[in-house]
């Protein structure tokens, strides 16, 4: 019997859009669902799909849709306990550093005073303080020197929702003008771009430009410990380049890969339905 792969899904993206056609190539049955119009009822729901893709913009809205399903007996890719770790960069960290793979310094505190500790812990400044939950580059804020600090942390503390008041700080990384993102899929990295771009965020989301990226051992072998540091599944990895070697800054587990798949010539969609298929058929 052919597998159906339910997409759990907000806005459909340009990614979703090729992950469907990536689907209808190889025959898999696709069921779309937009989580915004469901009625997660443990009682009543009938699900008619065999495995599940979490590819929401919400990462709120993915997380309780994945938990459900995985409530009711459904895997859902990434499974609930992966997505925990990746969707806060804090986590994140804490499980790359206790797995030994190599990760900018950092450290989580709640009141300017620690703040000023730990980076001198750290070595001092830059220093980049990140919302734990953020994405496509927002709220990042480069600290130079005290001044700064005191002025962003008293604008979040005085501003911030709450979860603006945990202050995420890592040190700030040298790069040569770039940075990497590889697309990791069960463990294997199937390619990697490189994002130039002239600001220190290189994000494409930000105008970073996409160019492809030979995975070289290094990539590939760092990507492997990270991917099984939190838990493996379809991720990618934000990699800087450093004096010392690679490095991992964080990991996306519902990532975007729509302006990767020309440079790289290599159907990201395609691995990931592939991957869905695979994960179905051992259930
Ligand atoms: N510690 C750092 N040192 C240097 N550059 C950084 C640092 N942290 C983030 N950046 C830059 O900002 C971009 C966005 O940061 P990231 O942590 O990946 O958050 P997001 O979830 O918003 O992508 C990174 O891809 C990188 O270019
Ligand atoms: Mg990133």
């Amino acid at each position: 019997m052919s597998t159906t792969i339910g997409i759990l899904h907000t806005t459909i993206r340009g990614d979703e859009k090729l992950i469907i056609e990536a689907a209808k190539k190889r025959n898999i049955q696709i069921k779309l669902i937009d989580v915004r119009e469901e009625i997660f009822n443990r009682k009543t729901y009938k699900c008619d799909f065999d495995v599940a893709l979490e590819r929401c913009v919400s990462t709120v809205k993915g997380t309780h849709a994945t938990r459900f399903f995985e409530s009711i007996g459904v895997a859902v890719i990434n499974n609930s306990s992966v997505a925990s770790v990746c969707e806060d960069k804090f986590v994140t960290s804490c499980f790359l550093q206790k797995a030994k793979v190599p990760t900018p310094d950092f450290a989580m505190v709640f009141n300017t005073e620690q703040a000023v500790k730990s980076i001198d812990e750290m070595g001092g400044f830059p220093v980049v303080i990140k919302p734990p939950l953020g994405s496509w580059g927002r709220l990042l804020a480069k600290i130079n020197d005290i001044d700064a600090l005191e002025a962003v942390l008293e604008h979040k503390e005085v501003l911030g929702s709450p979860q603006q008041k945990s202050f995420y700080i890592q040190q700030f990384v040298k790069k040569p003008g770039r940075d990497i993102r590889a697309f990791v899929i069960d463990g294997k990295t199937i390619c990697a771009i490189y994002r130039d771009s002239p600001h220190w965020i290189t994000n494409t989301a930000r105008g970073g430009v996409a160019t492809n990226c030979p995975v070289s051992k290094e990539i590939s072998d760092i990507s492997k410990s990270a991917s099984d540091a939190v838990g493996g599944g379809i991720l990618s990895m934000d990699i800087f380049e450093t004096d010392d070697g690679l490095q991992i800054n964080e990991i996306n587990h519902t990532t975007e890969f729509k302006n990767s798949e020309k440079p790289t010539n290599t159907s990201i969609s395609g691995a990931i339905v592939d991957y869905c298929v695979k994960v179905a058929k051992n259930l």
